[in-house]
């Protein structure tokens, strides 16, 4: 008799309760802050973890399984071999290149296009059902090359998106007015990256929207200058990257609640990439972010802003761009 046997005695086999199943792709600083986040928040049942770097892999996977003393008790694997990642719910992907100081995300295009020609045909041999949830850079047209590799329905890939950069908005609101971030609203959508679109019709504390107190909000005309807050948002990574090296924490955020809508059906609104053809007068077939409600299905609805022309021109000349960059790549 084992010592287990003589410990306990089984009533009935022990399964895991299953559909909470997350994969990280990438153990990186992105990823392991998406992890973190996720253990922390008590979002998944199970965490895989993958990387190309088995040490380093092996050493973050110790490292978190060492204080689940101080968590819920899921169960965290890591491996090189993808067959750690069978069954997951959600593969979230963030392995690749980061930018360089300086460097645009739409420049680390075809790296990272090559690196997802590796990894998602893999994710979806094992886990057929699986979201995806792509954070790599540049995180639009990864999503789009993640689409056309998986081969899986649109609602199920999903691009990290606006959403991060909507939260360093709201943060930088808060700032201004005293209140804190969760209740100040305001939508960034479109590209992650340079030519992301803050829709000030829609900003507002309490439904109070800011521009029917001040017409000139989010114009060249406002004496308070508004617009400098999503400039701020534009250049807050690359002032990130140029301080710290990368960031991390507020993408780990990000991911987490994404993920917590999904495998909970919370059906909460968020910003993130999906396929935006026939939107918004877009008519290719690129990946932008717009408010989207996500559940267990993925991506279920997408919510029709009412917005300007000149922000409508916006998001059809970053779908002209992204689509251009689409047509160049090998994938
Ligand atoms: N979407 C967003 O809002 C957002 C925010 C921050 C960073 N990012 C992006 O996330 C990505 C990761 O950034 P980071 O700072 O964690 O970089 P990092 O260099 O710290 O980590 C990248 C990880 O990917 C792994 N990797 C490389 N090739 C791989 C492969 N073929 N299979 C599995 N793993 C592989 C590397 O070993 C490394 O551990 C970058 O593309 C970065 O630009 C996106």
């Amino acid at each position: 008799m084992s010592l287990v046997e003589k410990l306990m005695y089984e009533v009935e086999p022990a399964v895991r309760v299953s559909g909470g199943k997350v994969t990280v792709v990438g153990t990186g600083q992105v990823g392991m802050a998406c992890a973190f986040s996720i253990l922390t928040q008590n979002i998944a049942s199970e965490l895989a973890l993958v990387d190309v770097v088995a040490d380093k892999l092996k050493g973050e996977m110790m490292d978190l399984q060492h204080g689940l003393t101080f968590l819920k008790n899921v169960k965290v694997s890591a491996d090189t071999d993808y067959s750690v990642t069978a069954g997951s719910k959600i593969c979230i992907v963030t392995a690749g290149a980061r930018q360089r100081e300086g460097e645009s995300r739409l420049s680390l295009v075809q790296r990272n296009t090559d690196i997802f020609k590796g990894i998602i045909p893999k994710l979806v041999e094992h886990s057929p059902d699986t979201i995806l949830l792509i954070v790599s850079n540049p995180v639009d047209i990864l999503t789009y090359v993640a689409w056309k590799i998986s081969g899986l329905p649109k609602n199920r890939v999903i691009g990290s998106g606006t959403n991060l950069d909507s939260s360093r908005f709201r943060f930088l609101m808060s700032q201004r007015l005293n209140v804190a971030p969760s209740s100040c609203h305001g939508w960034i959508i479109g590209e992650h990256g340079d030519s992301s679109v803050p829709v000030w019709s829609g900003v507002n504390i309490a439904g109070v929207r800011l521009r029917d107190l001040d017409s000139s909000i989010g114009t060249s005309e406002d004496p308070e200058q508004w617009t400098q807050l999503h400039k701020q948002v534009v250049e807050s990574a690359y002032e990130i990257i140029r301080l710290k090296g990368y960031t991390s924490w507020a993408i780990g955020l990000s991911v987490a609640a994404l993920a917590q809508a999904i495998l909970k059906n919370t059906r909460s609104c968020y910003a993130v990439s999906t396929l935006v053809q026939g939107m918004q007068g877009i008519d290719k077939d690129v990946f932008l972010s717009a408010p989207c409600v996500l559940g267990e299905n993925g991506v279920t609805h997408v919510i029709q802003q009412t917005l300007s022309e000149a922000e409508k021109a916006q998001l059809q000349k970053s779908a002209n761009t992204l689509y251009e960059v689409q047509q160049g790549l090998t994938y």
